[in-house]
């Protein structure tokens, strides 16, 4: 689906009209290319006085990224990129030097530019000194802030490292590619923990998933094609499935991504062991499972009925559940298994009409947390993708003037594109984000309502 305000007020005539009404005018984001740079410009890295030995070690991955890095603000007029290394302030106040020599070059940040912050996590209750705890929390509200006032499609995001985790571990450096590039366009003010160093980093950036097989459900359209392309872009062999009543469609993305076609009800009982056969007959490994089906059924809970209730619940948490235990238990899964759900910002914030698909979406946050362990033990991670608003059909049915208010209200002024929440997931699959485990990455644009 397409958003005619954002063209509107980005193409000809009626962008001079706009300017000149003064009208909101939501940026063209900057998606990923192939072969465009990673970020519009130099990047400039600035570390917290503590942290000058971590920020070399920042510096030469930024330079193995092939980034123009530069240690000082100086007159570059246009900057791709500003990254801050906090990784070692000690209390509040050590906040103010690295903040404050950042606020004037935040002004040559370029149109699509990115911010990323790279901090230590405040640790469970108890365990750090009150200072420190505070300080390491007070950057995600610092940092969920400047995301809001960057303008022209510029974004802000934050790695939060666990203590033990070098800041030029794997999965570091696979978060900063990414958060770095256009990739992760409409994911914004985010803060992603990573809890171990992670695989490594792979000899080809552009084939992550070379040799690997994996499973999306709910290919058929929307964003569970956009993730089947994605992954296939990436290197995957697809299994992609879909109900028997949207097989024409289901083929013509498995044709389009060269991989095989699956009519299946994610519900029915034996819906892992058929998934298992076909992979098994198919392909001989699965790799990567990907479970995107899901369906609303919005109604306020005073009119609430088990045709609405029971589907939503059924599809959306209890086939994810059932399918990653029979997974699991198979003992088949590759050497380092990702799984990814698709969860939703109703699950985290709540949405009037959705206590169905609330429940089924936060459901999907605590079955990624509950089974991290015992994924983690395979080598493996499983995670959560929360989606804000994303222009696909499902969210074409929701009505009009909703429509416009989920849209306008995030930092970036519109909705996502399905290939927005594609890369994300195309990212948590790679081998170098194997430090990410049990946490849940919301790609909504620094969605506003409610979280
Ligand atoms: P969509 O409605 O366009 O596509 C969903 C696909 O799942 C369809 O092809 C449908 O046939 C399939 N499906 C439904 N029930 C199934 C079943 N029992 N077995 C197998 N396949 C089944 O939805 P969209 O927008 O692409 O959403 C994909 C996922 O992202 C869903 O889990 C949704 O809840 C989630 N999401 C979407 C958001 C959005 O703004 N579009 C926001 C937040 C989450």
């Amino acid at each position: 689906m397409t958003d005619t305000y954002l063209d509107l007020v980005n193409s000809g005539f009626t962008k001079k009209i706009a300017k000149q009404l003064k009208l909101p005018r939501p940026a063209v984001l900057r998606r990923h290319e192939e072969g465009a740079p990673l970020v519009p410009g130099p990047v400039l890295l600035v570390a917290d006085a503590a942290a000058e030995a971590e920020a070399d070690l920042v510096a030469q991955q930024l330079l193995g990224l092939d980034l123009d890095v530069h240690r000082h603000a100086g007159d570059t007029d246009r900057l791709g990129a500003i990254v801050l290394v906090l990784t070692g302030v000690r209390e509040p106040a050590d906040l103010a030097e690295p903040m404050l020599a950042v606020a004037a070059p935040l002004k040559r940040l370029a149109p699509g530019g990115r911010v990323l912050v790279i901090s230590r996590a405040p640790g469970e209750p108890g365990a750090l000194p009150a200072p420190l705890a505070a300080v390491r929390q007070g950057v995600d509200g610092m940092l969920r802030s400047l995301a809001k006032e960057l303008r022209a499609g510029a974004t802000g995001n934050g790695i939060v490292l666990a203590d033990g985790v070098g800041v030029d571990a794997p999965s570091v450096v696979g978060a900063t590619r990414f958060l770095l590039s256009g990739k992760s366009a409409f994911v914004d003010g985010q803060l992603l923990q990573v809890t171990s160093d992670g695989g490594a980093v792979p000899a080809d950036w552009s084939r992550p998933l070379d040799g690997q097989v994996a499973v999306v459900t709910g290919a058929a359209r929307g964003i569970g094609a956009a993730i089947a392309r994605t992954l296939a872009r990436d290197g995957a062999t697809l299994v992609v499935v879909d109900v028997p009543a949207a097989g024409e469609a289901l083929a013509s993305v498995a044709n389009e991504v060269h991989g095989t076609a699956l009519q299946l009800d994610v519900t029915a009982d034996d819906a892992a062991a058929k998934i298992l056969a076909h992979v098994a007959a198919r392909h001989g490994r699965l790799d990567v499972v990907v479970h995107n089906a899901g369906i609303l059924r919005d109604k306020l809970l005073v009119n609430m009925t088990p045709a609405k209730w029971d589907p939503v619940l059924a599809v959306n948490i209890t086939a994810p559940l059932r399918i990653t235990e029979e997974l699991l238990a198979s003992g088949t899964l590759g050497p380092a298994p990702r799984i990814i759900a698709l969860a939703s910002t109703s699950g985290i914030a709540g949405n009037r009409g959705q206590t169905n698909y609330g429940a089924s979406k936060a459901g999907v946050i605590g079955m990624v947390r509950a089974f991290a362990p015992r994924v983690a033990s395979l080598g493996g991670t499983v995670n959560a993708v929360a989606p804000g608003f994303i222009e696909t059909d499902m969210t074409a049915s929701i009505p009009f003037a909703m429509r416009e208010a989920a849209r306008r209200l995030s930092s970036l002024q519109q909705g996502g594109q399905p290939i927005d929440v594609a890369e994300t997931i195309a990212f948590l699959a790679t081998p170098q984000a194997g430090g990410v485990n049990g946490q849940v990455l919301r790609v909504c644009g620094q969605n506003m309502v409610g979280a």
